[in-house]
């Protein structure tokens, strides 16, 4: 029954109205108590098995359970109470269900964790670390002894032009070395290009900084080749560039001496072949004493005693004009050299496609490098 206001036109109809009244609001004092009794109850609750909760559940938050019940309640609830008495209501559910989750959580997880001790001293699952690839580390090792001799890394691009990569470096449209440096063509008109040399550097280098210039230049390169175990369609290099006043073939070579020693050791043998490279004149190849055998001969060496590591010359003076520098003035030195070659025979490894397989196996070998 809903009591309206202004509803009871006469007195009797006013008491009579009062007695419902009372008679409810007694009946949801006596509620309001039971549900005080019951959330002591829920507080006092501690489940000492599953089946202890499990009788909680169904007491309290069954679908005959005492929740339910009181929810039950609310119809007859004069519509004034019925916010306060619906905040009470779901304070008392929530109780429940909570006391619920903590409990059902306690009891499981005692039954997982018997005879489970965790141990905190146990050393945890360690973290995967890389490590550097033998190339990296090959390149490091060339660029920290010519740093030792002031020079400084330079870098240039891999896709390059033509005038970086031929021309300026005196290798014209129709010159005959071109064909040993085929590569892959981006566009021909104007020809963009991989890079077959790290020499592209040298010439930004040379074009853009003041002289004098002392400076390594490490990277990869680009060729159009049939990949074997000897060779592949991309690789790295270190190429050198000194240009100053005065600078000599002796500079070359004392240079180059040094760097040998200091990575190869100090019984290693140099020497030096006459070559041809466009860009240097005169030109030169220089050889190490072959590190396996020792110089006897062997089937890495061909049976010479003798390996090819890298080309040099003085800087043709074509190259120092088509830089802006004058040829009559300045005078440098370059050298270039190939960073798997001395990688394979450092580390005795047999095929160059290991370098780009990306096998975790060949690589974790050089984690303690
Ligand atoms: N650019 C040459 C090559 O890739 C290597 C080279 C030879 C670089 C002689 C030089 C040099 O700077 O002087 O085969």
């Amino acid at each position: 029954m809903i009591i309206k206001e202004g509803q009871p036109k006469n007195s009797e109809g006013l008491n009579e109205a009062h007695a419902i009244m009372n008679q409810y609001l007694r009946a949801m004092e006596a509620i309001l108590q039971q549900i005080e009794a019951y959330s002591q109850e829920i507080n006092a609750f501690a489940a000492a098995d599953a089946d202890s909760i499990e009788q909680f559940r169904i007491r309290f938050l069954g679908v005959k359970g005492i929740v339910k019940a009181i929810m039950g309640e609310m119809k007859n609830v004069p519509n004034e109470q019925k916010k306060s008495f619906g905040q009470t209501l779901n304070a008392f559910k929530m109780l429940a269900e909570s006391k619920y989750e903590v409990e059902k959580v306690k009891v499981e997880g005692g039954e997982k964790n018997t005879g489970f001790k965790l141990d905190i001293s146990l050393p945890g699952t360690p973290a995967p670390s890389g490590s550097r690839h033998p190339v990296t580390l090959m390149r490091n090792r060339i660029i920290e002894i010519f740093e030792r001799l002031s020079f400084t890394v330079a870098e240039g691009p891999e896709i390059e032009d033509d005038w970086h990569n031929f021309t300026a470096l005196n290798l014209d449209e129709n010159h005959p070395a071109r064909d040993m440096q085929d590569t892959f063509y981006l566009s021909t008109d104007p020809a963009i290009l991989l890079r077959t040399h790290t020499s592209n550097t040298q010439i930004r280098e040379m074009e853009s900084r003041e002289l004098p210039i002392r400076i390594i230049c490490p990277g990869r390169v680009y060729r159009n080749e049939t990949i074997s175990a000897r060779s592949h369609c991309f690789f790295h290099q270190v190429e050198g560039l000194y240009v100053d006043e005065n600078v000599s073939f002796a500079d070359l070579k004392q240079t180059l001496y040094y760097f040998v020693k200091e990575m190869f050791g100090e019984d290693v043998k140099v020497r030096f072949r006459p070559s041809y490279f466009p860009f240097t004149e005169p030109s030169a190849e220089m050889d190490i004493s072959c590190q396996l055998c020792k110089g006897e001969g062997c089937a890495v060496c061909k049976r010479t005693g003798w390996l090819e590591i890298l080309g040099c010359g003085m800087v043709h003076p074509n190259v120092l004009k088509n830089c802006g520098i004058d040829p009559e003035k300045y005078t440098g030195f370059a050298f270039g050299m190939g960073v798997e070659r001395p990688a394979l025979l450092k580390y005795g490894i047999t095929d160059i496609r290991l370098f780009s397989e990306n096998d975790v196996r060949f690589l974790e070998q050089f984690s303690g490098v």
